[in-house]
């Protein structure tokens, strides 16, 4: 299938409007149908007006109807708020299964089992066969089972981050010798576009605070991507730029495997399209990560506190949301995973 149509559920969001960006230069996918709450309609470019050069590829913003999404579309990406999300991406995946319609849920809805979601989200889960149903789409670790899903779980963006940083020790993550801390910033993107008072410029400009301290609910994703191996003690931050996730890992590793670690991090990134370790010294950076599908990563042992520090950026929305998300659907579909995914990072 050359000419795939999708619909994107929430465009006028942060993660949707980057999709669409995505999806509109992907030599394989079409835009179909874009739909949201119904509070914004009519062309998408009338409230994005960066999207003005894609004025005529895009099909105008209805609300939301999900037997016209499951009807009219083969792929459909899910970008709403979570609690809403999972459930449209349930109901349009089951409206369209008998036309093997794929859905990609990028909300954290279907990414936990239910006792999981209900003590991290604090509402109730969907119904367990919604949650059966979903394919956690971490590609570095699910490839194999994402290719023949039908409904993937987008992982979250510090998910995303925190789990690439640690993933290539592989069986060590059995060996750590006490738990793994994440300490980890973003940009106000991850936050959504709605309007919030501590996001506004006056009190985010010139500041940064940790937020959301032992609550944050990609807690338990990362040690479930991770393998459950390792506890984990996450540190969310705030940072005044608009996107980027750095995330700074200390790791508690036998010393006897630190003169192994480098090699280690290579052989894994070397086979991964999107992940570039970064040559002994250098150091991630946001600037270089915004606007892709990339991973950045370094890793150096401290001989004094005897840690494994790993360090890993990526863009929140890119690999963080959207860039994964396209990513997961070449996958879906037996494309090559980098197909509509060789951007150049904007730096500035
Ligand atoms: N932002 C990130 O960095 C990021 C990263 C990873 C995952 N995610 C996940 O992606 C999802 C979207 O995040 P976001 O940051 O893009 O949020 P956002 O900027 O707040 O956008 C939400 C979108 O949902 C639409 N919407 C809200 N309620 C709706 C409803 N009842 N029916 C139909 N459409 C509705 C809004 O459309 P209207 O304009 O019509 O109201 C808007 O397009 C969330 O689940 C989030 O957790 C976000």
């Amino acid at each position: 299938m050359t000419n795939v149509r999708v619909g994107i559920v929430g465009p006028t969001g942060y993660a949707g409007m980057e999709l669409v960006r995505l999806v509109a230069g992907h030599p394989r996918l079409s835009l179909s149908y874009l739909a949201g709450s119904g509070a914004r309609t009519g062309p998408l470019d009338a409230h994005l007006p960066h999207l003005r050069p894609l004025a005529d590829l895009l099909p105008p913003v209805e609300p939301l109807d999900v037997r016209k999404a499951a009807e009219t579309c083969d792929l459909v990406f899910v970008a709403l708020p979570s609690g809403e999300s999972g459930r449209v991406a349930w109901d349009i995946a089951q409206s369209g299964k008998a036309r093997g319609v794929k859905v990609i849920d990028l909300s954290g809805d279907l990414r936990l089992p239910k006792d999981v979601y209900e003590t991290w989200y604090g509402r109730p889960a969907l119904p367990e066969e919604a949650l059966a149903s979903a394919r956690y789409g971490l590609p570095e670790r699910d490839r194999a089972s994402i290719r023949d899903a039908h409904v993937v779980a987008n992982p979250g963006c510090y998910a995303t981050a925190c789990a690439l940083a640690v993933l290539p020790l592989g069986e060590w993550l059995s060996d750590v010798t006490g738990p793994i801390i994440f300490d980890a910033k973003s940009g106000v993107t991850g936050a959504g576009r709605a309007p919030k008072p501590h996001l506004h410029l006056g009190e985010l400009a010139n500041d940064v605070y940790p937020y959301r301290v032992g609550l944050h609910q990609h807690t338990p994703e990362i040690e479930r991507a991770i393998g459950e191996r390792a506890r984990v003690l996450l540190t969310t931050q705030l940072l005044p730029v608009p996107r980027g996730i750095l995330v700074c890992a200390y790791v508690p590793l036998p010393p006897d495997r630190a003169p192994m670690v480098y090699d280690r991090y290579t052989s894994f990134c070397e086979r991964e399209p999107f992940l570039r370790l970064l040559p002994e010294g250098e150091m991630p950076h946001i600037k270089a990560v915004n606007g892709t599908n990339e991973c950045h990563i370094a890793v150096r042992w401290d001989e004094r506190s005897r840690l494994l520090q790993v360090f890993s950026a990526i863009d929140n929305l890119g690999k963080g949301a959207a860039g994964q998300a396209v990513q997961n659907a070449n996958l879906m579909f037996g494309w090559p995973e980098t197909e509509g995914l060789e951007l150049v990072p904007l730096w500035m």
